[in-house]
């Protein structure tokens, strides 16, 4: 009955004077809930077409009303009444709870050991492995025959595997994480809707403790006084009074966070280049102009690129980020809220729903701020050969032209690194091997995306794509 009176309640919900366009969908309660979790971007961009910038959708019982212009986005990432609340995702995602940590504690923390000294520690550490691997993988073919492989799983693998062995030192088990990981990755957006089927809830709940188990403190190498960053994130967390059970689940959480958007974001980008003859001979002859010396086996531990300016391929990122990297901001509405947007109109929000920004529609394919969206323009941030940081909305210059690492209290705390660890990937990738589509399969064309991944970070292809490759001649001499 309670559920009955609580269905009705939100059923009879009606748009007040002053609130944004209210859609409740056809279906009681669930109203848009369907629609949404197939495809978040194809729903936004139809609501976007139908009432504007701002709008109230109801999901499942509850209220969120979206916000996409993003002149009007400081209204909300600097607002004390709209609260970043990540406890239910935590919960359903990872069985985690940490009710005893601050958000502002764990930002500082983690600001702390992905910037500044840390920051130049980690990506040398992550060239030395990133190296390693590339070349120990190819060892045994010296012969100079072209392997094939998906290039999903090639970039994935790569990065996934020295992104573990920098911040988690495990060398005993990095491919076996890397393995357990996809699976459980595979099924992070259903974990996270708790709409998995039975079979798959089984799969699901077997890999997280499988997961677990592999990350598990106890058997880490060099025991608790190693200085790893995995072992330092268990003693911040001893010391913020989390239990041992916690601190495994957590090990999760980390693991996913700081290893799943590398790898996607570093397919995309070889994606595009291959699809794009221009575009990658203006990556490689920047490459070619870099005095790389540094980057050769014979001084491992010397990381050139941070030191090296490299306009065309940092705007390669921004472009392919722009393209494919779609984080949903959150908020909590704590308190009754009057919203002002950018062009003065204001707008009440109500205590209890969520709001949220969605940067994937605007600014990132928004038509009005980036010609042709759809289209990957690699020279779409450069101009002659700097940064370009000028787009415009309404005549208005735009502080958020382009939103991959989130803002404000969603900032990512490792962009700096992931940066340095995409471009010293790309750059060994285009130094050390030949890489080419394989035409055995046809028009090379990447693979559409995965559409259950909007909301999440870095979007992930709907299969993959082969390719060719081959350590280069000189690499045998
Ligand atoms: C958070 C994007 C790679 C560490 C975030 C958030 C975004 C993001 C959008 C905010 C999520 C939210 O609050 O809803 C990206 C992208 C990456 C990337 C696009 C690669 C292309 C990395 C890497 C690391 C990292 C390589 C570290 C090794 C973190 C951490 C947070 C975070 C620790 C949580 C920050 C906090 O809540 O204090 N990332 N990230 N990220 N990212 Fe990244």
């Amino acid at each position: 009955n309670g559920l009955l009176i609580l269905i009705l309640l939100c059923s009879t919900r009606r748009r007040q004077k002053n609130e944004p366009p209210l859609d409740k969908g056809l279906i009681p309660w669930l109203g848009h809930a369907f629609e949404f979790k197939k495809d978040a971007a194809k729903f936004l961009a139809r609501m976007k077409d139908k009432h504007g910038d701002i709008f109230t959708v109801r999901l499942a019982g509850r209220y969120l009303t979206v916000l996409l212009d993003p002149n009007s986005f400081d209204s909300v990432l600097n607002d004390p009444a709209l609260r970043h609340n990540r406890i239910q995702l935590l919960q359903s995602i990872f069985s985690l709870s940490l009710p005893s940590i601050e958000p502002a504690t764990e930002k500082k923390w983690m600001e702390q050991h992905f910037q500044g000294v840390s920051l130049s520690r980690l990506s040398r550490a992550m060239n030395t492995h990133l190296k390693n691997l590339l070349l120990s993988d190819h060892k045994g073919c010296d012969s100079l025959e072209w392997k094939t492989d998906g290039l999903f799983n090639f970039c994935y693998s790569l990065l996934f595997r020295a992104g573990y062995l920098t911040l988690f030192e495990k060398e005993d088990n990095a491919a076996a994480v890397y393995k357990e990981f996809r699976t459980f990755d595979s099924l992070v957006t259903k974990l996270a809707r708790c709409s998995l089927k039975q079979e798959e809830r089984k799969t699901a709940n077997l890999s997280r403790e499988k997961l677990w188990e592999l990350l598990s403190p106890a058997r880490l190498n060099g025991g608790l006084e190693s200085n790893s960053w995995q072992q330092k994130y268990v003693r911040f967390l001893q010391e913020e009074g989390v239990d041992a059970e916690m601190q495994k689940r957590a090990l999760l959480l980390q693991l996913w966070t700081t290893q799943c958007n590398a790898g996607p974001a570093a397919f995309w980008l070889l994606g595009f280049l291959l699809t794009c003859d221009e575009a990658m001979d203006a990556v490689k002859s920047e490459i070619k102009g870099l005095n790389l010396q540094d980057v050769s086996p014979q001084h491992p531990h010397i990381n050139p690129l941070e030191a090296l300016e490299t306009p065309v391929l940092d705007g390669v990122l921004s472009e392919t980020l722009r393209l494919t990297a779609a984080v949903l901001i959150s908020r909590e509405v704590v308190q009754d809220k009057i919203l002002c947007m950018a062009n003065g109109q204001k707008y009440h929000l109500r205590q209890g729903d969520k709001v949220c920004l969605f940067p994937f529609l605007s600014p990132q394919m928004d038509p009005e701020i980036h010609e042709d969206p759809q289209i990957f323009k690699y020279n779409r941030f450069l101009n002659k050969d700097t940064k370009k940081d000028d787009f415009y909305k309404n005549n208005k210059k735009l502080k958020y032209f382009t939103m991959p690492w989130g803002a404000g209290r969603n900032m990512c705390a490792g962009k700096e690194f992931a940066i340095a660890t995409i471009k010293q990937f790309v750059v060994l990738v285009l130094t050390h091997f030949d890489l080419k589509i394989d035409e055995a399969q046809g028009a090379f064309k990447l693979p559409p995306v995965n559409p259950s991944r909007y909301g999440f970070g870095m979007l992930q292809p709907d299969g993959d794509v082969q390719v060719k490759y081959k350590l280069k001649r000189r690499q045998h001499e």
